[in-house]
Order: structure tokens, then sequence, then C-alpha cells
């Protein structure tokens, strides 16, 4: 199971130095927090394409990166964050009026397409369009910042959406991934990935006052391995 950072506990002033300190660690992928003050439910705003594009710029072009778009017009905006840099764009079902054309928007400018589940939201919905997607992710915290406690109810979602994705590889399908996003420490990551996770995004479990990137990322592959 791939572990990818969400920057959103770290210190603004430092960014650039703590994905640097990221990548040294061995981080291939940053999960990219946007939140526009509306969508979310406690208002909260992070940060824009701008941002976007000065992380691509010191990076490179080698690390993934994804945009978990928590904003309320991500069928406009994904524009700007495909512009920015980004590899991957996942929206939120909830906040999306027409999937199947962000993501054949998205397809058609040569960036690939997540789409986003809340705690509470049930995985029918996005079922029809399962094998135009690049990336499923199940939230196990309520979208809207780091450090939340983890919501292990989400575990039928997780596992019903790996049978679905095996069985469409089976039949030829997209190897469509499955990500899961909030409350992943080095206590839990094991169990989500006996359930079925390829991709787990962690924040206040990497990015903490306990440990540096490097160590906290060792825990976290240590507990993988027991
Ligand atoms: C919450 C974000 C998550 C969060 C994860 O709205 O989508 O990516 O930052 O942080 P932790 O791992 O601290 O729950
Ligand atoms: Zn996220």
């Amino acid at each position: 199971m791939e572990i990818t950072p969400s920057i959103l506990t770290a210190d603004f002033c430092r960014l650039g130095e703590t994905i640097d300190e990221a990548i040294e660690a061995g981080i291939g992928w940053l999960h990219m927090d946007v939140m526009d003050g509306n969508w979310v439910v406690n208002r909260t705003i992070t940060f824009g394409p701008a941002l976007i594009k000065s992380v691509r710029e010191r990076v490179g072009p080698a690390v993934f990166i994804d945009c978990h778009l928590m904003i309320t017009n991500a069928e406009e905006a994904w524009e700007q964050y495909a512009n920015a840099g980004a590899n991957m764009v996942i929206a939120h079902i909830e906040a999306v009026e027409d999937f199947p054309k962000l993501i054949s928007d998205l397809h058609g400018s040569g960036v690939q397409s997540g789409c986003v589940i809340n705690p509470d939201t049930p995985i029918d919905g996005l079922l029809p369009f399962l094998t135009e997607l690049d990336l499923v992710l199940v939230m196990s915290v309520v979208p809207g910042k780091g450090g939340q406690s983890f919501i292990p109810q989400v575990e039928g979602k997780v596992r019903s959406l790996r049978e679905a994705i095996d069985s469409q590889i089976e039949n030829g399908g997209r190897e469509t991934k499955l990500m899961i996003d909030g409350g992943i420490k080095d206590h839990n990551a094991a169990l989500v990935s006996e359930w079925g996770i390829d991709i787990a995004v962690v924040g206040s479990g990497l990015i903490n006052n306990q440990g540096s990137i490097r160590e906290n990322l060792e825990s976290i592959t240590k507990s993988l391995e027991m």
C-alpha cells in the first residue's frame, strides 16, 4: 500500500522544505487538499492553483500530484489545476452534477480522474462510471481539516469497492485505484491495507512534531510489514 502525504498540517510558511523532506524520505505522490471556504462544513480555505503550480515547479515532473477538490465548482475549476500541473483531479460525487462529463473532460486533457465519496455517501452513485475512473477515494473523516479521528464504519464500502474493482480488472477493465483519506496512522494502516486499499493519504500521521517525515513514514511502513 502506497502512502501519500496531505500537507494540511504542515507549517505553510515552510511548505517547500516540508515537501522536499517528504520526497527525500521516498514519497513519490503528493495529495493536495484544495478547499474553497464554501464546500466543506467548517468553511476552511486552504490553497488554489497558484500553490499547485509552485509545487510542480519545485518537485519537477516525476512526482505525482493529485488535487482533492473540496470546492463548489469542480466542473469548471478542474482546468486550472490541470494547467497548474496536477496529474489527477479528485472531485466529490456530492458536489458534481455530471460526473461522466467531468471524467471525459479530464481525460480529454490528459489528466487522470478520481471520484471521492464522503463517509456517509453510498457507493451506488459511482458504480455506473467506475470503469472510467482512474481512482476512487473513500473519505474516512468528514472533509475539512487534518488531524481528525478515523471512521472505521467505512470498511463495508471499501470492501465492496475492492470487490467491484477486482471483478472489473478480471474482465479486462481499467485498473482503478482505491484510496482512503483521513485519520490514517501507524496503528490502522495495516487494517485498511487488509481491506484492499491501494493508496492511503496520511496528513498528521506523517507531518507532525512527534517525529520527522522519514521516521513517521518508517513506522507506518513497518506496521504494514508485520
Ligand atoms: C481532510 C483532507 C484529508 C486530511 C488528512 O479534508 O481531505 O486529506 O488532510 O489528514 P489526516 O491524515 O491528519 O486525517
Ligand atoms: Zn484529502
